[in-house]
């Protein structure tokens, strides 16, 4: 799928801009703070209805502004022609997909589909076992559409089981609750397996070579067997009484990306973890174009900032090679046009968007 026209208003320094996007590679360059990440943002909000710089909209709403909107044209990946749009305020979000209104944010996601390469976006590595299941949540969502149903449903026995554990509720009231959490359990961690199994072998192949290769992914194993979790449930639940709260299950989930066993976010240099998290954004576009017939608009900030020349060459041709519509922000646009490769340029300024001609003699 592809943008063919994006409007934003009221996003950061954003006040009112219009693009007609380039359906490859689109290119913004500009000064530090000059507005080329809010773009981004704005496309995310689009998509995501949230900002992947922040979890305070009141942040990115334009100072003194009660609310934002980006809207666009969207190129479906039916090849019609759809129009959709979002508005947000402090309290309220509004969004509209072919003139209806959308009530759940995840049906939105799926009608604009985005893959983020967003470097600062370490925490999958550095951050908490919470961001590494949001993470995975996310990307399962993506690729299978009744994985949500399925977290979901042990969420909501999780919830129950919860609640009779601290009302002290007597033994026969929760085997409902626990068969469904035993059950839905597997089925989580062994999408999850799967996804992750997949998901490995694209990394790999994108990878290749290249010095990021030879990362394993993994679910951190429990203690217990998948198919003794309900008896685990069971035999826990004092000591989970006491807690006041279940201890133990696929809520508490974490995943690994090691090298030779080790843990990546540990022995990796910055510009290899920068590597490693594009490459991983790669692979899971090409998982989602070949294993769902999905072809994301795949978003990269700052492509450029701490990667040699022959690396942010080599993520080029990996990026260009999907044929994706890409947005590209960078501070060196010389580093990134290609004159083999459609492309558009955009100036960014002050929160002033321009497409400028591409100058192929001196590349820009
Ligand atoms: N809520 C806001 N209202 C207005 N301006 C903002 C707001 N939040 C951030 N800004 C400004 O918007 C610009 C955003 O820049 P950013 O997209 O991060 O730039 P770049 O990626 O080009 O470095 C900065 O100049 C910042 O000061
Ligand atoms: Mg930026």
């Amino acid at each position: 799928m592809r943008l063919d026209s994006l409007t934003i208003r009221q996003v950061r320094n954003l006040s009112d801009v219009s693009i007609t996007p380039n359906p490859e590679v689109n290119i913004f360059y500009g000064a530090n703070a000059s507005g080329k990440t809010a773009i981004l943002e704005s496309i995310y909000l689009l998509s995501k209805a949230r900002s992947f710089r922040t979890a305070h909209i009141k942040e990115v709403i334009q100072h003194k502004q009660e609310y934002l909107t980006v809207s666009a044209l969207i190129n479906t990946q039916e090849n019609k022609t759809v129009s959709t749009g979002l508005k947000k305020s402090g309290k309220e979000t509004e969004i509209r997909y072919n003139g209806e209104r959308v009530k759940a944010v995840s049906e939105q996601a799926k009608n604009v589909v985005v893959q983020t390469a967003n470097p600062e976006n370490t925490t999958l590595l550095t951050g908490s076992p919470k961001d590494r299941r949001k993470w995975i949540d996310w990307a399962m969502f993506h690729v299978e559409h009744d994985y949500l149903q399925v977290w979901h449903s042990y969420h909501r026995a999780l919830r129950n089981r919860n609640a009779l554990l601290r009302r002290g509720a007597k033994e026969d009231e929760y085997y409902v609750w626990e068969s469904t959490m035993a059950d839905t359990a597997k089925d989580l961690k062994s999408r999850w397996q799967k996804y992750l199994d997949c998901l490995q072998q694209y990394y790999q192949e994108t990878a290749a070579e290249h010095a990021c290769a030879g990362v394993t992914f993994s679910a951190r194993k429990d203690k217990q067997k998948n198919d003794e979790f309900l008896e685990h449930l069971q035999t826990t639940r004092s000591s989970d009484i006491k807690a006041g709260f279940t201890q133990q299950g696929p809520h508490k989930a974490d995943f690994d990306f090691k090298v030779e066993g080790r843990h990546i976010g540990t022995i990796f240099s910055r510009g290899q973890i920068k590597l490693f998290i594009i490459l991983l954004s790669i692979a899971q576009a090409k998982l989602l174009k070949n294993e769902r017939g999905v072809t994301p608009i795949f978003l990269a900030d700052d492509l450029t900032a701490e990667l040699d020349k022959k690396t942010v060459n080599m993520l080029l041709d990996l990026l260009y090679e999907e044929r994706m519509q890409l947005f590209i922000t960078t501070t060196d646009p010389g580093e990134i046009i290609k004159t083999n490769q459609e492309s558009s340029l955009f100036h960014v300024e002050q929160g002033h968007v321009k497409n400028v001609r591409i100058d192929t003699e001196n590349n820009a």
